[in-house]
Formats: C-alpha cells, structure tokens, sequence
C-alpha cells in the first residue's frame, strides 16, 4: 500500500464510467478518499454505493465537465467533504466519436473538444489552487493511443487526445515549482469499456466487419496479443498517483500491450 495514495484525497471524474469506476474503487481500497463525478446524477450515486461497499471513503457529485460553474461545484464540494485538499486529480471523462472527415459535423468536432479537452481544463484549472496551497499535488489526464498515433475515422478524437499531450506538458513546466506533477495514460483498446463499445459498434458499421472479426484485427496489431483490461489501466494510475512516481512529470505513458512505443 502506497503512503502518498493512504493519506491522499482524489478527485476522479467519469467516474461512473468503466475506467473511472475502476480508478476510484482501487484508490479506495488503498486508503484515499476519493470524490468522483460523472455526467448524470444517478449514476454518480450509484458508483458511490458501489465504490463504498468495497471498502473505504467516497463521496460524489454529478457535473457535465464541459460547465464551469458544475466544474466549481464539484471541486467546493470535495474540498468540503474531505478537509479542504485535493491531492490527486485524475481526469478520465471523455467521450469519442467516429465517422469519415467529410461527414463530420462542426458540432461534432467541438463535443469531442469540449469533453476531453475543455473538460480537463477546467478540472485542472479550479483544483490547482488547492494543491499550490500545500506545495503538492498530482494530475493524471487521459489521453490515448490516438493521440499518439491517430486513427482513422476518429480525426477530432485523435486531434483532441493529442492536445491532451500538449496540456500535460505544458502544464508540468508551469506547476513543476509548486510541487505539481502533471502525466497522461496513453491506452489501447481496453476491453468492457464505454469507449470501446462506442468504438467498435462504429468499426462494424464502417468496416462492414462481423464484431469477432472487428475484435481479431485489432488485436493482431499488438505485440503482447491481447486488448488491455481495466487493471491494466488502473495499475498504472496508481502508480503514477504514488509517490514512486514523484520524479515523473510532463509524460505521456503508452499502456498499450507494445503497439506505441514512442
Ligand atoms: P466510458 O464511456 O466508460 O466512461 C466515460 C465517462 O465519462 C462516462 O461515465 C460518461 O458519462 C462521462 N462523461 C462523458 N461526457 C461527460 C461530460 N460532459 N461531463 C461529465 N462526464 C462525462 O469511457 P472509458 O472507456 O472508461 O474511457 C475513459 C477514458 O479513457 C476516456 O477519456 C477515453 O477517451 C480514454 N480511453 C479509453 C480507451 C478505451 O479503450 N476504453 C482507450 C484510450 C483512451
């Protein structure tokens, strides 16, 4: 168990989704307190109740991250509810979409950068303050193999997860100085995700591909042969969220079975 994560509060968003559910849950166990958020007000009680009954403190408020003032919110109500810090920011909110560049709309495109980009911003932009003020604090973003390689039928996904790198590193230059490390994940395909589902629904449309064919095309592109789970995922958070990752900043980690490696 990490001392930093045992004595830290965390703020996760989407946090009723796959990968947030699993961030939030795991830090628990390791003895944070943890406020998450997620869009609809329901689904935050409901992944309340169930990152509660496995153990630990959680507590939660519903926010579309794309409003500032929701944003504001939510970030007033986990310093109240958990004594005012705000150790650790892990901003998984994020939604994709897929369609050739000539279909897309511009209200598609902005969505896509107002969730994933905007989003972060805001997060980052409210909770700084709270981790300036105890010299400390650590922000993980989600980005994707996407933003790093970009994929095709996903042009706004992979351009906003590639300015997602962009803020990471930016923004470790800026907050190095006040004890503030900033990284991204990178991840592949991670099964019995949100993203994934949305994702490969498209391929089939658009590829007029049967799903296990879908699921076989993907996978033969990476070297250790299988699509990620969400541990896979949660592991590496945690450990950027400890304080074994104290002399990383400005990073942008691959979680991708081998298939980025740069
Ligand atoms: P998910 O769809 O299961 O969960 C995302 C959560 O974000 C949902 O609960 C959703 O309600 C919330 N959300 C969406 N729009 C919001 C808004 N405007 N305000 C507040 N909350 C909002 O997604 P998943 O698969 O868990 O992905 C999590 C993150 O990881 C995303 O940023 C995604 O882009 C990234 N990622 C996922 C990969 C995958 O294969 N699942 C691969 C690479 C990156």
């Amino acid at each position: 168990m990490d001392q930093m994560l045992k004595e830290a509060v965390a703020l996760v968003t989407g946090a009723a989704g796959a990968i947030g559910k699993g961030i939030a849950a795991d830090f628990c166990r390791e003895g944070a307190k943890v406020f998450i958020t997620d869009l609809d007000p329901k689904a935050v009680d409901a992944a309340v109740a169930e990152i509660k009954a496995g153990g630990g403190q959680c507590a939660g408020l519903a926010a579309d991250v794309t409003d500032e003032r929701g944003v504001q919110a939510v970030v007033e109500a986990a310093k109240k509810a958990f004594g005012g810090r705000i150790d650790v920011l892990v901003n998984v909110a994020g939604i994709v979409g897929q369609g050739k560049v000539e279909d897309l709309t511009a209200d598609e495109w902005d969505r896509i950068f107002a969730v994933n980009c905007k989003g972060t911003f805001f997060f980052i932009k409210h909770v700084v303050p709270a981790m300036k003020a105890h010299k400390r604090g650590k922000i993980i973003n989600f980005s994707s193999k996407s933003g790093k390689t970009g994929s095709a039928l996903m042009c706004h996904y992979s351009a906003a997860k590639g300015a997602i790198i962009g803020l990471t590193q930016a923004l470790a230059f800026e907050l190095a100085g006040d004890g503030i490390t900033v990284n991204c994940l990178c991840p592949g395909i991670v099964e019995n995700t949100g993203v994934w589902s949305h994702v490969s629904s498209g391929y089939i449309k658009n590829l007029k591909m049967p799903r296990d064919e879908v699921v076989k095309k993907f996978t033969s592109k990476v070297p250790l042969a299988r699509l990620a789970s969400i541990a896979d995922i949660v592991a590496v958070t945690r450990f950027l969220a400890s304080e074994g990752a104290d002399y990383m900043t400005g990073q942008a980690i691959n979680v991708t079975g081998g298939r980025e490696m740069h």
